[in-house]
């Protein structure tokens, strides 16, 4: 991989900013490996980004049409934000041209696209019902050429990278999962990787967030932890150079990474909803609880088999992406299916 990156040309990346917080530009300015000056300065040529090029106004949207037509069906397009279509998708324009204008240009001339966060995702708060701005992702518009979606609001840097230093080695976006998601960092549930799981599984959990339990470390399922419907790489990778992530300081997830989760996963500080994709036997709390009051081994066993059923529920999956990875002669960039 290192002699791949080493002979590579720098490809040129062109950044698009939509309606977006610019939360995303500053969790890759911290990524770790390789570093923001590693990558801008030695993998990639960062031909435009609003945010971290030089050039404002008329030069800016000069560099960025020169990229695209000197890099024609070269370049990365990513894309931070969401796409607004209620009226015409005025409610964001660059250089008076929306949007969606904007990003159908970008991507037709793309060799990949990577939208990234969960505004590009998805939408993200801006989609959440009423939706008023009518957003929508990257892959709404985008319907021509695979979309690899790094989930979360924000992302953690390390996979934005790693996506990007993926397709410069292997020319070719990473296997997905059925949301478009890297199967590498979103193939596993944070509740799988917690390491608050052994107090889940022996029903020690925080009641309200100044108990003792909380001083201890026990699970956070019952203060709104949406880790078991939850698919990300945050135990493993952690935050700014593996300083601590959302659970690690003693907040609960909230499902940033999965579709939809203003709606799916409110109230933040409540109970998963038992519709929640994913959640399995396991929702209830109270019911582990009480089974290990009547019998520890009950409630253990219960968790267990439904630990089981997941895991084997995973395995199939995996086991069809790599079939169809065989199927395709080993080339990568397709999208799986769920
Ligand atoms: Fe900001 Fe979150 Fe959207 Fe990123 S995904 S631009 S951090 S609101
Ligand atoms: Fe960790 Fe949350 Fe699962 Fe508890 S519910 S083990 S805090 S992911
Ligand atoms: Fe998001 Fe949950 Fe990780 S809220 S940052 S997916 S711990």
């Amino acid at each position: 991989m290192a002699k791949a990156l080493q002979t590579a040309k720098r490809p040129a990346v062109l950044w698009l900013q939509l309606q977006e917080c610019t939360g995303c530009v500053e969790t890759v300015i911290r990524t770790a490996e390789p570093t923001i000056g590693d990558l801008v300065l030695d993998v990639i040529s960062l031909d435009y980004s609003h945010t971290l090029m030089a050039a404002a106004g008329s030069a800016a949207e000069a560099a960025f049409q020169k990229s695209m037509h000197d890099n024609a069906g070269k370049y990365v397009l990513i894309v931070t934000g969401s796409v607004p279509l209620k009226e015409d998708g005025i409610y964001l324009t660059v250089g008076g041209r929306t949007g969606r204008e904007l990003l159908r240009e970008a991507a037709d001339g793309a060799a990949a696209v990577i939208a990234l966060g969960a505004c590009a995702h998805w939408g993200n708060v801006q989609a959440a019902n009423p939706n008023p701005t009518g957003a929508v992702g990257v892959s709404e518009i985008v319907t021509n050429k695979p979309v690899v979606n790094i989930a979360g609001c924000p992302p953690i840097a390390d996979v934005v990278t790693a996506t990007i230093v993926h397709f410069l080695t292997f020319n070719a976006l990473p296997e997905m999962d059925g949301d478009g998601r890297p199967l590498f960092a979103y193939g596993k549930r944070i509740h799988d990787q917690c390491p608050r799981r052994a107090h889940f599984d022996a029903g020690q959990y925080v009641e309200v967030f100044d108990d003792e339990a909380a001083r201890k470390g026990w699970c956070l399922y019952k203060v709104g932890c949406k880790g078991p419907a939850t698919y990300s790489p945050c135990p493993i990778i952690e935050w700014n150079t593996r300083t601590s992530w959302p659970i690690g300081a003693g907040h609960p997830c909230l499902g940033c990474t999965e579709r939809g989760f203003w709606d799916t996963m409110t109230p933040f500080y409540g109970r998963l909803p038992a519709d929640v994709v994913g959640l399995g036997v396991e929702r209830y709390a109270d019911t582990i609880g009480a089974a290990l009051a009547a019998g520890a081994v009950a409630g253990v066993a219960a968790h267990a088999v439904a630990t089981g059923v997941h895991q084997t529920r995973e395995r199939r999956r995996l086991a069809v992406v790599e079939a169809q990875k065989d199927q395709q002669g080993g080339e990568g960039g397709s999208h799986g299916q769920d």
